[in-house]
């Protein structure tokens, strides 16, 4: 019993050791990007973030800091084929990885753009939200940034932050702003508080108003 245990063991490690290296390469990086994923997404909840904030189909959103794409993704599948998703950042490499997954996996509703340290340029007067996660508290000018952001808003569209929050973390809590910086970085710039949701266990999600609208 035990032999024939083994001896099939031995044989599954045979048939894994002929693959081409490249494949057993690529498998593993699969398989290790997928745990990444499904680990951040326990934390972040996406459906439920996303029910939250009201993201619904043909909405129009500018994703600020979007690195590779973590959220572009789940946003775009939400917002379906009437809506539209551009994705910002200021470095070109993760954009480029974006713009190959989108043309993988046959995404027609994701823009990539290019942005400036202060300014995303997105497009004026198209967008009901702009949103961002995990990028706030690495903007070297943030209020400069969300004051750019303004004349691309529609009348009643929102600013949503998605943060760490340093009161619910016990180590690395530097690095992260706290809900005071948050709240005033954005006042400064001309924002209001709509109001904060606190349902997820090391984030906060910050949805704000354009003054007087
Ligand atoms: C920690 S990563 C998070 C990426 C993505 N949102 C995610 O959750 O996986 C922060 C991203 O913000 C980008 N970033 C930093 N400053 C920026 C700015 N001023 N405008 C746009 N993106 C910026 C960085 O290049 C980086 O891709």
């Amino acid at each position: 019993m035990k032999f024939s245990l083994m001896f099939k063991s031995r044989m599954r490690m045979k048939r894994f050791r002929l693959l081409p290296s490249y494949v057993v390469f690529f498998l593993i990086l699969f398989v290790g990007v997928g745990a990444a994923q499904s680990s951040r997404d326990a934390l972040v909840q996406p459906e439920k973030l996303m029910d939250a904030i009201g993201v619904m189909p043909g909405m129009v959103i500018g994703e600020g800091g979007a690195g590779e794409g973590y959220f572009t993704f789940k946003l775009a599948r939400r917002v379906g084929p009437t809506g539209r998703i551009y994705a910002n950042d200021i470095v070109e490499r993760v954009l480029k990885v974006i713009e190959r997954r989108s043309e993988r996996e046959g995404f027609t509703n994701i823009t990539t753009i290019l942005g400036e340290v202060d300014d995303p340029l997105f497009p004026k007067g198209e967008l009901d939200m702009i949103f961002m996660i995990a990028a706030f508290h690495d903007f070297e000018k943030p209020v400069e940034w969300l004051k750019n952001v303004q004349p691309c808003l529609k009348p009643g569209g929102t600013l949503v932050i998605v943060e760490r929050d340093p009161d619910k973390m016990s180590s690395g809590r530097s690095h992260f702003l706290t809900k005071k910086e948050i709240l005033d970085l954005a006042k400064r710039s001309g924002f209001t508080l709509d109001r904060i949701e606190t349902f997820l266990s090391m984030h906060n999600i910050y949805i704000f108003k354009l003054d007087g609208l």
